[in-house]
């Protein structure tokens, strides 16, 4: 495991949601759901997808029948996002996997799950997991062709006191350029900033259609 998940694990599980109760992270993640668009029955890889934040939203955009398929490398988070699940009525909808995404193709294969996906979901996974651009490039691998791929993340072009803070509370490196993969291999690549007018740092969300 990284030790990025071990500190979401022993720390940062502990005041993630709380932490993450901000306007401006509400709409970020509204906006990234609505850039899927997936039809009913679709299915949905979700990397690193934590405590489960978005799963009420993306099971709203999938309808009646489709299927998120959640991976985590904590625990911790991972457990919080099951009991949301079971609260909210949609626990039969979603396989977690607990593992490193590093190790993305074996976790699918070992779960029966590594027929390609018609989304794929990154949400403030690829500041933080080490050697993002390759758990993306086997991420989008996984992606049928004519899928849509969707990330949100933060991205920060200078220090501060807060990059340092968010460093260490979530072992986050917003300094990474995590939309360019996408924006060099994907068609239809679309891209928002949160707040509108990029500053020195801003949320963005980025979506493409893989050729
Ligand atoms: C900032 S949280 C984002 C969670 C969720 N996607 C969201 O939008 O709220 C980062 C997540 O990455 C997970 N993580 C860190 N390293 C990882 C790894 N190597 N493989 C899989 N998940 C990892 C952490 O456990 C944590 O849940």
């Amino acid at each position: 495991m990284s030790y990025a998940s071990k500190l979401y694990d022993l720390l940062t599980s502990r005041f993630y949601d709380k932490q993450m109760d901000l306007e401006l992270v509400h709409e970020a993640r509204r906006c990234v759901v609505s850039g899927i668009k997936v039809g009913p029955g679709a299915r949905v890889l979700e990397v690193g997808c934590g405590s489960g934040l978005n799963q009420p939203l993306l099971i709203e955009a999938l309808g009646e029948t489709g299927q998120i398929v959640a991976l985590d490398a904590s625990i911790e988070m991972l457990n919080q996002a099951k009991v949301r699940a079971q609260e909210q009525g949609y626990a039969d909808r979603v396989v977690f996997i607990h593992g490193d995404a590093r190790k993305l193709d074996l976790l699918l294969r070992d779960a029966g799950e590594d027929d390609e996906f018609d989304a794929l979901f990154l949400t403030l996974i690829l500041t933080v997991v080490p050697d993002w651009r390759r758990v993306f490039e086997t991420a989008y691998e996984h992606l049928k062709v004519g899928g849509r791929c969707s990330i949100m993340d933060s991205y920060w072009s200078k220090s501060s006191i807060t990059h340092w803070l968010v460093r260490s509370l979530y072992a986050a490196d917003s300094k990474r350029p995590t939309f360019e993969p996408l924006r060099e291999i994907a068609a239809e690549y679309q891209v928002e900033f949160l707040p509108p007018a990029p500053q020195d740092s801003f949320f963005f969300v980025a979506s493409g259609t893989k050729k």
